[in-house]
């Protein structure tokens, strides 16, 4: 498939904002990982009346895109139906920093353009110095 281009994306990212589920905030997230293979892998909100168990957009597609088998993440495009751009919370950037530190986060300003920001840019002292004993 060839690569898209970042309105492309964010528009694909845009169509798939009526699968989230966000009753609670009624503020609807989605995202679109895309991997080096232009594999494109899915997120959205989803709010638990449990708020504490919701989950990000950022974090589903990823969460998705593991379980599907997919690496190398190149490009996270995320939009919301409020907000913009959305910058993914604290939360977010650490997960995805561990699986792809070098993601490229492609955003819509709030003339609806695109932004590209480099998440290493979001992340100065990221926590890495945690290793699994063997
Ligand atoms: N949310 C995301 O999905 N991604 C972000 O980057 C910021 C926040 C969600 C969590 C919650 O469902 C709602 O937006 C309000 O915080």
């Amino acid at each position: 498939m060839a690569r898209r281009g970042p309105a492309e994306l964010l528009a694909a990212a845009r169509a798939l904002l009526p699968r989230a589920s966000a009753p609670y905030s009624r503020f609807r997230v989605a995202a679109i990982l895309e991997d080096a293979g232009s594999g494109s892998h899915p997120g959205v909100n989803v709010e638990s009346a449990s708020f504490g168990l919701s989950i990000c957009a950022e974090r589903a597609a990823l969460f998705g895109a593991l379980a599907s088998g997919a690496s190398q993440f190149e490009r996270l495009a995320v939009v919301s139906d409020g907000l913009h751009p959305v910058l993914p919370c604290g939360a977010c950037r650490q997960v995805l920093f561990e699986h792809a530190p070098d993601l490229a986060l492609i955003l819509e300003r709030a003339d609806g353009t695109p932004e590209e920001v480099p998440l290493r840019d979001l992340m100065p002292r990221p926590f890495t110095d945690f290793k699994p004993k063997p």
